[in-house]
């Protein structure tokens, strides 16, 4: 069995890491859009394209299951991508649902009707395709109802983790969380919509202070996985090796992935 993991960069090794930890046994492929990223900037169509060709190459890789673990992939393009062009026999599934539960704390795969829940105020920082596409509030109201999103489109921020610049990352996510603040001043919950994001949670939790709750998606993304698996084994491909598929260059991409993990990746070209 291997799953299929995709990202337009390197954020998705923040899931990866997660989902390696909670299931060491299953092989996981990945595939780091590089060449393309950042996503957050391009159009739904062009997302949309993109997407569908990096399914396809994990799809060969023997993952039936194919996870965006990409926030801009999982709203821009995820439903359409369900809609019109997932056959019956593959599944591609996203980021937000699981946390969506977490945050309404609900059980994995729990569809009933919305309800009230404990949280009133949410601040979403999330990519400016992310933001634009409405979709964390769209699902969020399938499940809650009476909570007050205020939604940050943080700018700039993935093209400097991805170029590796730290100290650029840190002042825009400060400038970005003022930002937000101005709109809502006191959040009860942060929710890092961007799976480049929890690589500087420690700045996001400083500059919004220790009473708001930050959720990031590495972890609940795994438990619901794990879940899944649980419950849809036909899903798990036919695939056996672990991989990481770069459409950018494969030796700087690798520098930049051991340098984030903090263990030695190596990428392939796709
Ligand atoms: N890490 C991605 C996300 O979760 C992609 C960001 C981008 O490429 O702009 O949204």
């Amino acid at each position: 069995m291997a799953v299929g993991v995709f990202d337009s960069g390197l954020g998705g090794l923040t899931v990866l890491d997660a989902l390696t930890k909670r299931l060491p046994d299953v092989p996981f492929v990945y595939f780091g859009d590089n060449a393309h990223a950042p996503y957050g900037v391009r159009t739904a169509d062009d997302i949309f394209a993109l997407t569908c060709a990096a399914t396809e190459r994990l799809w060969a890789e023997g993952c039936d299951l194919v996870i965006l673990a990409c926030n801009t992939a999982s709203a821009a393009a995820l439903k359409r991508m369900q809609e019109t062009w997932v056959p019956p026999e593959k599944r591609v599934l996203g980021v937000f649902v699981p946390l969506i539960e977490a945050l309404t704390e609900r059980q994995w795969g729990d569809n009933t009707p919305p309800r009230e829940v404990a949280v009133k105020h949410v601040a979403l920082f999330a990519t400016p395709a992310t933001v634009a596409s409405r979709a964390f509030q769209r699902e969020l109201a399938f499940r809650a109802i009476g909570v007050d999103v205020e939604a940050q489109p943080c700018g700039g921020v993935v093209d400097a983790i991805e170029q590796g610049d730290e100290i650029l990352a840190e002042a825009l996510v400060r400038s970005h969380v003022e930002a937000l603040k101005r709109r809502m001043p006191n959040p009860e919950a942060a929710i890092l919509g961007c799976t480049h994001y929890p690589l500087m949670e420690k700045t996001f939790q400083e500059a919004l202070g220790a009473g708001v709750k930050v959720y990031s998606q590495a972890n609940l993304v795994a438990e619901s996985l794990a879940d899944y698996l649980t419950r849809r084994p036909e899903f798990a491909g036919a695939g056996t090796k672990s991989k990481f598929l770069t459409t950018g260059d494969p030796a700087s991409v690798s520098n930049k992935a051991t340098q984030f993990l903090r263990r030695k990746i190596t990428f392939e070209a796709a």
